[in-house]
């Protein structure tokens, strides 16, 4: 495909985090999460595209959403496999609290890794470690391939956690390593992005469980970066193993790049809704609103970083954009 459209996939991602950050510290997730997806789905519906969600946030936690299987585009070709996770860090948003971002990726159709397991392990690298990592093996021996490919010390490496007390025997093994942890409270993708891109985050490792549907949005994020990604399914009880099963996939299986996302030509967003180390936050000023962004591409491997002003009087004339009430 010629057309670069994460180039539009940006401004789908503008337009949710505007209205998300509207409803910033309001104490209500549900609000800004059902503001984003509005504005999503409004804006989706205007990108020149044949898409299907297959990847769509939710599940876990019964918000709202834009539920898979929903087309989206204007029906238009490509025929794509899009992946939305309209507030990355809802609870980050709604207390307005660092890191809530939103974000999309677009895919060729049946590349996107689809289940309705809630929860997946993952580990993410950026290039320099690309080939090193090996989810079967001890974190420990993880880092120490990371460390030597990137000709540095396991004590030099940064790895990005989520702070949970399912991930107290993994921060213990990351420590008795020698490795720097930065816990985060939420928002494994934009961790998972700052991993694959260690030169600009001083973060070099993603580990830990966290959400599926982000898995899979990360690694469309990181197959543009050239970086790497394992995962593995972590069925919360037998019964949602036996749906993985069912599902048709091993859940012991290590799944690498290619199993959760099989494409060549990808497109990622992210804007940022609060302000974050990845992403800036919304800026409201008047009838100004000013975005950050950062938008990929696979197949030229080109990572742009936007930063864009809206003018609110004449976006609220113009039906692509959900905008709640000033
Ligand atoms: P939401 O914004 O959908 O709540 O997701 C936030 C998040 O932190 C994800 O980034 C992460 O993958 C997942 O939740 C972790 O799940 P849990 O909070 O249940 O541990």
């Amino acid at each position: 495909m010629d057309r670069n459209l994460a180039l539009e996939l940006v401004r789908v991602t503008e337009g949710a985090a505007m209205a998300a950050a509207r409803l910033m510290g309001r104490d209500d997730k549900v609000a800004a999460d059902r503001a984003a997806v509005e504005s999503m789905r409004r804006s989706l519906s205007f990108v020149d595209m044949d898409g299907v969600v297959r990847i769509g946030e939710g599940e876990k936690d019964r918000a709202p959403m834009l539920p898979i299987g929903e087309r989206v585009g204007n029906g238009n070709p490509p025929r794509v496999d899009v992946a939305v996770d309209p507030i990355d860090g809802t609870r980050l948003v709604a207390r307005g609290l660092p890191g809530g971002i939103a974000t999309v990726a677009v895919a060729e159709e049946g590349s996107l890794l689809q289940t309705h397991c809630a929860y997946m392990e993952k580990l993410v690298v950026g290039p320099r470690a690309r080939g090193t990592i090996d989810l079967r093996e001890p974190i420990a021996r993880n880092l120490t391939r990371i460390a030597e490919a990137e000709g540095r010390h396991v004590a030099d490496l940064t790895v990005v956690v989520l702070d949970r007390p399912r991930h107290d025997a993994l921060l213990a093994e990351i420590r008795a390593a020698g490795a720097r942890v930065k816990l985060i409270t939420d928002g494994d993708v934009a961790g998972g992005v700052m991993a694959a891109l260690p030169d600009r985050s001083g973060i070099d490792v993603l580990a830990g469980i966290g959400g599926a549907p982000e898995a899979v949005l990360t690694a469309c994020a990181v197959k543009c970066i050239g970086g790497d990604m394992q995962c593995r399914f972590w069925p919360r009880d037998p019964d949602e193993r036996r749906m993985v099963e069912e599902e048709g996939f091993d859940p012991d299986r290590v799944l690498d790049l290619d199993a959760l996302c099989s494409g060549r030509d990808i497109f990622f967003a992210a804007t940022g809704i609060t302000d974050g180390e990845m992403l800036t936050g919304v800026r409201y000023a008047g009838h100004e609103v000013r975005t950050s962004s950062v938008v990929m591409r696979s197949y030229s491997g080109t990572i742009r970083w936007t930063e864009s002003v809206h003018d609110l009087r004449r976006l609220r004339q113009r039906p692509a954009v959900a905008l709640p009430p000033p």
